[in-house]
């Protein structure tokens, strides 16, 4: 028989109490028994970016994790952050600039994107910007490197772009 544990996890602002096989993936843990589906599985091996979510602030691919890991963390997914009705900004700038196209890696492409204007503003280094003083404004550069994990099939790399500087405060 498998090896369960319980897991408490903070999952959008709600506490969930989780009995999972120890292997579970935070995704699979989402997805197939907190029915966050959002949050999509493209290649479910660290490749596609499609699984992004934030833990404890940071982002990371779900799919590489597992739940287990995740005791008293705080996971925020792409219900976390806007809902139809009151979308947040990025989600209602990937709208406007056409953003995605299937919309499969779109959940992913957000949940990156504003974690992504979150670590510019925090100084967080990236390939980009380690040899440089951190700065508040993410060049387009930056942005592509920052968002390199988060693969678009469609290929809305720059309809993506655009919206990200939208809400960053200037054109891209
Ligand atoms: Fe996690 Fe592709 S599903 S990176
Ligand atoms: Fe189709 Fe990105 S919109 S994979």
């Amino acid at each position: 028989a498998p090896v369960t544990a319980s897991v408490s996890l903070t999952v959008n602002g709600e506490r969930q109490d989780l009995d999972l096989d120890l292997r579970t993936t935070l995704l699979d843990a989402l997805r197939e028994h907190l029915k966050l589906t959002g949050t999509k599985k493209g290649c479910d091996h660290g490749q596609c970016g499609a699984c992004t979510v934030i833990a404890n602030g940071r982002r990371m691919n779900s799919c590489l994790s597992l739940a287990v890991m995740h005791q008293g963390d705080e996971i925020t997914t792409i219900e976390g952050l806007g809902t139809p009705d009151h979308l947040h900004p990025m989600q209602a700038a990937f709208v406007k600039h056409d953003g995605y196209q299937c919309g499969y890696c779109t959940p992913g492409q957000i949940v990156s994107a504003v974690s992504v204007l979150a670590e510019v503003k925090a100084g967080v280094p990236s390939h980009v910007t380690a040899d440089l003083t951190a700065r508040s404004e993410a060049t387009n550069d930056e942005m592509r490197e920052r968002m390199s994990g988060n693969i678009c099939r469609c290929g809305a790399y720059s309809n993506i772009l655009e919206a990200m500087a939208e809400v960053a405060g200037r054109d891209a």
